[in-house]
C-alpha cells in the first residue's frame, strides 16, 4: 500500500470507529441504519442555565462549551442515557466540540429549531405572521449547523404550541414548517434526519393534533408534509402511582395504531420529591414499550423549576441530587437487549388519509386544504438553493475526555476518575446500565468501575466487527 493510502485508511479507521451510526425511522421505531435493531431513546432534556442559557449575543448556548459538555456527557453516560434533547440553539455559534463529545459517548441530540426569542418560534397568537421569510431561514440555518453530526437524531419543528383548542389554530402552520424542514432536508443533507413535533400532553387537543400531523394528504407516504415522528411531553405520572391510575393506559389506546414513532419527549412529575421515577420502569415494560420509542426525562440541570437532576454550580463543580441516583436506579433495571428487540413495526399502519372526520374535537382546525403554502417571497427558491455560506458542523477530535471539574455525589463525596468513555463501537452505542441495586444514596466506589459491565464488552465485539468491514471496504477501494 502505498502511504497515502495508508494515511488515508487510518484516518477513514479513527473516523469509524468514534462515530455513532445515524438512526432512520422505519415503521413506528426508530432503527439502528446500518444493523437494523431497534432504538429506545433513553433521554434526558439538556438546557444548562435554562432559557436564560441561551444568549446567542455572547456566543452562548448549551452546546458552545466543551468543557461542560464533557462533564455533562460523562455524567448521561456513566447512567445510560443514549439521547439529550436540546431546546435553544443558535446557528451562529459553533458546536463541533460539544456534538462530538456527545457523540463519542455514544448519545443522539434531538434538536429544536427554535428558540424564545422574536421570531424564532410559531406564535399561538398569529402563527400567519410568524410563518414567514426570517424565521424558515433560521430554521434551516440550524439544520445546516447539526445535518452533519451522525448523532443527530432528529429535529423538532415546534414545541407545545398547541395548549388547547383556541390554540389548535396553529396546527396547519406546525404541519406547513415540518414540510418546509423536510423539503430542506431531503435537498440538502446527505441523510434523511426526521422532523417532528413535541406537544403538550393537553388530552382534550392530543388525538387531534397527532391525527392531524400525521395523517396523508396524498393518502402513501409521498406527501411530504406527514411528520415523520410524534411525541408528548407528558407529566401524569407522579410518585408511586399505578399505569392505569397516571392514564398510561390511555395512552397506549392513542397511539397504538400509530404510523410514526411515538414517545415522550419530556416526562418526570415533580409533584412528589425527591423523584423515584416509576413511569421510567412502565414506560419501558412490556405494556408501553411495543407502542412507544421511550422517552426524554426532564430535566438534567436543577433550575429554578426543581425539576433537575444535577445541581450545577457557577465555579463549574456539579452535585448529583438525589433524583440523579433514582433515575440511574430505574435505567439500571431495564434490559436492553430486550427493549432493542420488541418491535411493534410489523403491524405498523398505513398513514391515514387526511379527511376531516378524523378531527374530533368542535372547533379544532379540520379543514386540510388550509395548510399554507411557503411565504411568496423567495422561500420556495431558498429551500431549493439552500441557506448563504451555511455554518456546516463536523465532527471534531477530541482528545482529553477526563472531566476537570469536581462532581459530588448526593451524599456529597467526590467523584473520582469521572470521565467520557470513548465509544468504540460504530453500530450500535448500548447505554452503559450500571449493574446492581438502586444507587439510592449515591455510590462512593469509583463510578466508572461499577458502569463497566458485560454489555459494554459485548459491543466492542460487534464494533470491532464493524470496524474491520470497513477496513476491508477501503483496503477494497484502495
Ligand atoms: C434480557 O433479555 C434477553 C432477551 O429477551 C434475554 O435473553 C436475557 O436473558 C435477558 N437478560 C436478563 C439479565 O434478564
Amino acid at each position: 500500500m502505498k502511504r497515502a493510502s495508508q494515511v488515508a485508511l487510518l484516518a477513514l479507521c479513527a473516523q469509524v470507529a468514534t462515530a455513532v451510526t445515524p438512526l432512520i425511522v422505519k415503521g413506528t421505531d426508530f432503527v439502528n441504519s446500518v444493523s437494523g435493531q431497534r432504538f429506545q431513546v433513553i433521554g434526558a432534556a439538556y438546557q444548562p442555565g435554562g432559557e436564560a442559557g441561551y444568549k446567542p449575543e455572547s456566543g452562548q448556548d448549551p452546546l458552545s462549551n466543551a468543557e461542560t459538555c464533557l462533564r455533562d456527557a460523562a455524567l448521561l453516560q456513566r447512567i445510560g442515557v443514549n439521547t439529550i434533547r436540546v431546546y435553544n440553539l443558535s446557528p451562529d455559534i459553533n458546536h463541533d466540540e460539544c456534538a462530538s463529545i456527545f457523540n463519542i459517548a455514544g448519545i443522539y441530540m434531538m434538536i429544536d429549531v427554535n428558540s424564545p426569542k422574536p421570531n424564532e418560534a410559531l406564535s399561538r397568537e398569529a402563527p400567519w405572521e410568524s410563518y414567514n421569510h426570517d424565521y424558515l431561514e433560521r430554521t434551516f440555518k440550524v439544520v445546516e449547523g447539526f445535518k452533519n453530526y451522525p448523532n443527530t437524531l432528529l429535529f423538532f419543528s415546534a414545541n407545545e404550541v398547541i395548549n388547547d383548542v383556541p390554540t389548535a389554530i396553529t396546527v396547519p402552520y406546525i404541519r406547513a414548517v415540518t414540510r418546509d424542514l423536510k423539503q430542506y432536508i431531503k435537498l440538502h443533507s446527505d441523510r434523511p434526519i426526521p422532523v417532528g413535533y413535541s406537544a403538550a400532553d393537553v388530552r382534550e387537543v392530543l388525538i387531534d393534533t397527532f391525527n392531524y400531523l400525521q395523517c396523508s394528504l396524498t393518502g402513501d407516504a409521498t406527501d411530504e408534509s406527514i411528520t415523520d415522528v410524534f411525541a408528548l411531553n407528558s407529566y401524569s405520572w407522579c410518585g408511586p402511582a399505578t399505569f392505569n391510575e397516571a392514564g398510561y393506559n390511555t395512552l397506549v389506546d392513542m397511539f397504538k395504531k400509530s404510523s410514526v414513532p411515538v414517545f415522550m419527549s419530556e416526562y418526570g412529575c415533580r409533584e412528589i420529591r425527591p423523584r423515584i421515577f416509576d413511569e421510567t420502569a412502565a414506560l419501558y415494560s412490556s405494556k408501553m414499550n411495543p407502542y412507544f420509542s421511550g422517552g426524554v426525562v426532564y430535566e438534567y440541570t436543577q433550575e429554578k423549576n426543581d425539576f433537575g437532576l444535577v445541581v450545577l454550580n457557577s465555579d463549574g463543580s456539579a452535585k448529583l441530587k438525589v433524583d440523579y441516583d433514582n433515575f440511574q436506579g430505574q435505567l439500571a433495571k431495564l434490559n436492553i437487549t430486550e427493549l432493542q428487540s420488541t418491535s411493534s413495526s410489523a403491524a405498523a399502519t398505513p398513514f391515514p388519509k387526511c379527511v376531516s372526520s378524523l378531527i374530533k374535537d368542535k372547533g379544532y382546525p379540520n379543514d386540510f386544504t388550509k395548510i399554507p403554502n411557503p411565504p411568496n417571497d423567495g422561500l420556495a427558491a431558498l429551500i431549493k438553493a439552500g441557506v448563504k455560506s451555511p455554518k456546516n458542523g463536523k465532527l471534531v477530535t477530541i482528545d482529553n475526555l477526563k472531566v476537570k471539574q469536581v462532581v459530588k455525589n448526593s451524599d456529597d463525596t467526590v467523584i473520582t476518575g469521572l470521565e467520557v468513555r470513548r465509544l468504540t463501537d460504530g453500530n450500535v452505542p448500548t447505554p452503559i446500565a450500571t449493574t446492581g441495586s438502586p444507587a439510592a444514596t449515591g455510590t462512593t466506589a469509583s463510578p466508572q468501575e461499577t458502569s463497566s459491565s458485560a454489555a459494554v464488552g459485548t459491543t466492542q465485539l460487534g464494533g470491532f466487527g464493524f470496524v474491520m468491514s470497513s477496513v476491508l471496504a477501503a483496503l477494497y477501494l484502495i
